[in-house]
């Protein structure tokens, strides 16, 4: 696409973690609407492996999930060629501006963040400093691009917030540069569940195979996986406070298929849990047959990855010098 066409676009950023294989949840609340938004926006697309490593990561396995990570953005029809698709630590700006963003970032500010909490009680032995300004990390990877919306689940709000706030306080006391960014969070989808405790989010860190379903996991063991997901002993498919387990798969089901709750309810009427957990397996399991086959042939060509990887950071670093230095000019310093 020509710079100008570019250009007049809006322009729609967000990252993916490295650090595990990619569950229903990261697709549902993020994947799925950055392949949405590829039609209307100018969209920045990454995998966040200096996020990653805030809490540590086996060295070999973190260059393959590199590598399927990125494989598979393409596999559910990202397009690198329209858009820029890239990894993180290929473009030097982003811990850059990362910390000329820490200079004017409160200490304060990070101790609220709730996911800091979480994750420093999880790792107790490795509550590192890239863990607390984690979220200033981010704010650099957004405001880096200009970005004017970031699609996200639920729990990245926070973070969004906060890179917002810091870029207001720079353009206060620098002058207008930084973009200052909207969340875009998912009406349906945006915080799905462990189907092993629906009270936690379900994540591709849980210990628990059987809590998270993985983009990549075969049919058979999809459909397993629901078949075995927490619900309680009442009978009725009814979205409600009290029904955790069986609203987390009505809200699954329907960020799959598109229906309301309301329909999803009317369409399950008299119909058995067993039934119904079988049904929003076969949905998921049928949602992900095309993006399973695509994934197989392109992990296949290393070259080619290469390719379309090394391009996405050159696209991405034209793009992140300029703001870089506009912000190091700002701050006072020589060029
Ligand atoms: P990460 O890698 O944890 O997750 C990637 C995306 O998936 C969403 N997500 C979920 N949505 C719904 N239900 C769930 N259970 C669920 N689990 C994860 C996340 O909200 C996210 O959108 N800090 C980010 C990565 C990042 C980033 C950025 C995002 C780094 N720089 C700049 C946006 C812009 C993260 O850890 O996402």
């Amino acid at each position: 696409m020509c710079e100008t066409a570019q250009s007049a676009k809006k322009r729609a950023l967000s990252f993916i973690q490295p650090s595990g294989l990619i569950t229903i949840g990261n697709y549902l609340g993020a994947l799925k609407n950055w392949v949405e938004m590829q039609s209307e926006f100018d969209c920045i697309y990454a995998v966040a492996d200096l996020h990653a490593i805030t809490v540590y990561q086996e060295p070999q396995k973190l260059r393959s999930q590199i590598y399927s990570t990125y494989a598979l953005l393409l596999a559910i029809g990202i397009d690198p060629e329209k858009h820029t698709v890239f990894i993180q630590s290929h473009v030097p700006y982003h811990t850059q501006l990362a910390w000329l963003l820490s200079c004017n970032t409160q200490f304060g500010e990070m101790s609220r963040m709730t996911q800091f909490k979480d994750k420093s009680a999880k790792h107790p032995e490795n509550v590192n400093v890239g863990l607390f300004s984690y979220p200033v990390l981010m704010a650099a990877d957004i405001l880096l691009y200009n970005s004017d919306l970031v699609p996200v689940g639920a729990d990245q709000k926070q973070h969004l917030e906060i890179a917002r706030d810091i870029a207001g306080r720079f353009n206060n006391r620098y002058g207008e540069l930084l973009t200052v960014p909207e969340p875009y969070i998912p009406e349906t989808g945006a915080s799905i569940k462990s189907l092993q405790d629906p009270s936690k989010k379900m994540s591709k860190s849980d210990d628990n195979p059987n809590s998270w379903v993985a983009v990549l996991d075969p049919r058979d063991v999809i459909i397993k996986k629901f078949k075995r997901a927490v619900t309680d002993s009442d009978s009725c498919v009814r979205l409600s406070d009290d029904k955790p387990g069986i609203s987390n798969l009505i809200g699954i089901y329907s960020a799959v298929t598109g229906k309301s709750a309301g329909e999803v309810e009317k369409e399950f009427e008299g119909v058995g849990y067993g039934d119904f957990k079988a049904a929003v397996g076969e949905v998921v399991a049928d949602m992900l047959a095309p993006v399973q086959k695509s994934y197989a042939e392109i992990i296949k060509d290393k070259a080619a990855l290469e390719a379309l990887y090394r391009q996405g950071a050159e696209k991405a670093s034209r793009i992140a010098a300029k703001t870089c230095y506009k912000a190091m000019k700002k701050v006072g310093f020589v060029l």
